[in-house]
């Protein structure tokens, strides 16, 4: 334990200045005591971190449980320096942490859905430190085929998007399925396990040279949602591709929310699932009597179990699968560099933080 340091740095909201209108946290760079490892305990030595969206709405207080001065982010992924138990089989191994508590394996919704907690900037400290202390359970081996820069980019997006896909919208081999915002980091990795399940995947975006990336991962095709007719012109690329008259969607995955169900009325199977986990473009979603007609089926989803994290990942290790990655920043002291990205909204991929750049100096 000797090279150890018994401080790290930390990236906490601090509450904005009253006179900040709309509403914008600071984010600031503390530096905090490691606390002694309960029995139990190890301490992971980050290597890389990575946004989610929901940092940001965190900064503009329109995110539920914010807790001020905790640590923020709910990915990342390093390596296990220390535990409690000094011959713990963690020792030495990459890992990741995961991202949530409070779900283990239930399959349609948390055990206690109360109990059910991201880690970062809630009542759980999250990955955005030098150090963080963590239970055993809270990590997850890394698979050999990544580093900590594309690991980080994983776990939340990665569960959200498996638990999307596979369990709730049961995609298969061969059939085609619609990707609604292909920019969102979580759409970004439904389309790279529907293409290793060998699934047909069209997406939408606003961007024309995000519908070519996303092509060149291996999507079939794609429209542009700004055009108020995007629905047919997927209806004639889904013909062109399959040769086929009446061209059908066996599932959707959508983040936009709005008239979704209205505009895959006509391309979704009988009984085609819709599965959404975000409201990007409307909090609210139409659903008339057209659908049930169809038996269309529409179904929330947010994020997942530690189960169906542990079965993601092994599945992303099996296919090789590489998180894109769009932006690598260097070190806590470029965050404010990463909040500016994400505002933007014109990354592909996640934003992710490589650290290793520590200025707590080691003192235990
Ligand atoms: N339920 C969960 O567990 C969970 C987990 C993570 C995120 N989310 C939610 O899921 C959503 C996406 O989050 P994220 O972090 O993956 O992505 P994000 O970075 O917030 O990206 C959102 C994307 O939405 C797309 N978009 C914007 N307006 C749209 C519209 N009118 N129609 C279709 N797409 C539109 C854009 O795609 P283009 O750039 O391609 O135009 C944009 O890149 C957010 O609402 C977030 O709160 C939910």
């Amino acid at each position: 334990m000797s090279s150890l340091p018994n401080k790290t740095r930390v990236l906490v909201l601090k509450e904005s200045p009253a006179r900040d209108s709309p509403l914008y946290h600071d984010i600031v760079i503390e530096e905090r005591v490691i606390p002694t490892l309960k029995e139990g305990e190890i301490l992971v030595k980050m290597g890389a971190v990575s946004y989610n969206r929901r940092e940001l709405w965190m900064r503009r207080g329109l995110y539920p449980g914010i807790v001020l001065g905790v640590t923020l982010g709910a990915d990342g992924a390093g390596m296990v320096v220390a535990s409690a138990d000094k011959d713990d089989s963690p020792l030495n191994k990459r890992v990741f942490l995961v991202p949530m508590k409070g779900w283990e394996s239930s399959p349609d919704a948390p055990e206690l859905i109360s109990a059910f907690v991201i880690i970062g900037g809630t009542r759980l400290s999250g990955t955005f430190a030098d150090y963080v202390v963590v239970e055993r359970d809270g990590v997850i081996q890394t698979p050999d085929h990544l580093d900590d820069i594309h690991m980080a980019a994983w776990p939340l997006g990665g569960v959200t998007a498996w638990r999307a896909t596979v369990v709730n919208a049961q995609v298969t081999k061969g059939q085609s399925v619609l990707v609604t915002g292909i920019g969102g980091g979580v759409a970004l990795l439904a389309v790279q396990i529907c293409v290793a399940k060998g699934v047909n995947v069209y997406v939408t975006s606003g961007s024309e040279d995000k519908i070519q990336k996303a092509i060149q991962l291996g999507a079939r095709g794609g429209v542009n949602y700004k055009n108020r007719e995007w629905s047919s012109q997927l209806a004639k690329l889904i013909e062109q591709n399959t040769g086929n008259g009446t061209p059908q969607l066996d599932a959707v995955i959508d983040s936009a929310g709005g008239d979704i169900m209205k505009q895959v009325n006509k391309i979704l199977k009988p009984g085609g699932r819709v599965v959404v986990f975000g409201m990007t473009a409307t909090p609210v979603i139409k659903f008339t009597m057209h659908e049930v007609l169809k038996h269309h089926r529409l179904i929330g989803s947010t994020m997942g179990s530690r189960k169906d994290l542990i079965d993601a990942t092994e599945f992303l290790a099996e296919h090789q699968i590489v998180p894109v990655v769009s932006h690598v920043l260097e070190g806590l002291d470029s965050a404010e560099e990463g909040f500016e990205l994400l505002k933007n909204g014109e990354q592909f991929g996640k934003v992710v933080i490589r650290m290793g750049n520590l200025k707590a100096k080691a003192s235990l």
